[in-house]
């Protein structure tokens, strides 16, 4: 195997990636799970002393969206227990910009390009997504359909017939894949899921950030400018997990899990419970060769889980109260 060197020491195969690492989302095939989530990971280029960009499963930069936003107030971001809230609001660039500026770096990276949008309603999300249709080096959209920080941003993900609605249309406009990012905010992840599903997704992410406010209380203020702000980190794992399980058990459609993912037995916590593939958000911030560590652990947690192939694990979790063996993965 030949291997060179990036800056971080990481190594960096040049031969291709081994088959038991390869997964399928939909019509998405992806050389391994580990990707990188959106907002998290810039524009890729910025990662590169840390993160051997182009071996990755799939990066997904900053949200776009039709014309250039400026984001929120300040602060956007502040740290609190277990994790980060943030309340960014979409800064960006604009679609023509990324199509001019970063997506030509990105589409020479190596790695699956997994272009994350997002529209004030399901019209612009139509928009955006044929404006990409047949743009080279794009692998799939993924729709942002839960940003809790632009108003009504998550609206289209707590109403399944609006979710379903704005998935078909999207679907119709273009011939990428289309996964589709939910929220945690909502009464019944399964229903909105099931709509997504239903609505033609080939994958769903799950989840975005969770609704919070941090306060400072001697101010009378609450540290974001924006109020509230989206919860990220080790403290939203468990309510991830708990969304991948709830919808791995309800819908026959594959799952991207994320939510605090920073060590190897968080990826392997998240395929066993559902998720074909997961993304590394936080974690990249706190410490930012993560996703690089992570995807070469995971051939040795493979063998020690003795399974050949990582698709193996998906949603091989025994059901609480069982006793029988493992069920056959998925
Ligand atoms: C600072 C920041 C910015 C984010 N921006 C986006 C974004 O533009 N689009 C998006 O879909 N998710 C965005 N997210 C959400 C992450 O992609 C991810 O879903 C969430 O942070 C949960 O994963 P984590 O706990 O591993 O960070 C952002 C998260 C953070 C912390």
């Amino acid at each position: 195997m030949s291997l060179s060197e990036t800056s971080a020491g990481v190594s960096d195969r040049v031969d291709g990636p081994p088959a038991s690492l390869r997964v399928k989302l939909g019509r998405l095939e992806l050389p391994n799970p580990i990707m990188v989530a959106s907002g998290t990971f810039g524009y890729g280029r910025e990662m590169t002393d840390f993160v051997p960009v182009g071996r990755l499963g799939a990066v997904v930069p900053k949200t776009i969206t039709p014309l250039p936003r400026r984001g929120n107030h300040p602060w956007r971001t502040v740290e609190t227990t277990g994790g980060l809230l943030n309340s960014i609001g979409l800064d960006n660039d604009g679609v023509e910009a990324f199509l001019e500026k970063q997506l030509p770096w990105l589409a020479a990276c190596g790695a699956p390009v997994v272009v994350s949008i997002a529209g004030g309603n399901a019209e612009e999300f139509v928009g955006l997504a044929s404006r990409l249709d047949g743009v080279p080096g794009i692998a799939a959209v993924e729709l942002n359909i839960s940003c809790p920080n632009v108003s009504h941003g998550v609206d289209l993900a707590s109403d399944p017939e609006m979710c379903r609605r704005v998935v078909a249309g999207v679907r119709e406009a273009t011939s990428l894949p289309v996964l589709a990012k939910l929220s945690p905010n909502v009464t019944s992840i399964v229903a909105i899921a099931r709509a997504a599903a239903d609505g033609g997704a080939d994958a769903v992410t799950l989840v975005n950030t969770c609704l919070g406010i941090v306060v400072d209380w001697r101010r009378r203020r609450t540290m974001l400018g924006n109020g509230m702000g989206g919860l990220s980190g080790p403290a939203i794992k468990p309510i991830a997990l708990r969304c991948v399980y709830q919808v791995a058990q309800a819908v026959d459609v594959p799952i991207v899990g994320v939510g605090g993912i920073a060590t190897l037995d968080d990826v392997m916590e998240f395929l066993v419970t559902g998720a074909s593939a997961v993304q590394i958000g936080t974690a990249s911030f706190t410490d930012p060769p993560t996703a690089g560590r992570l995807l070469d652990q995971l051939p040795a947690a493979l063998a020690e889980a003795g399974v050949a192939a990582a698709t193996d694990l998906v949603g091989s979790l025994i059901p609480p109260g069982a006793t029988a063996a493992a069920p056959s993965p998925r």
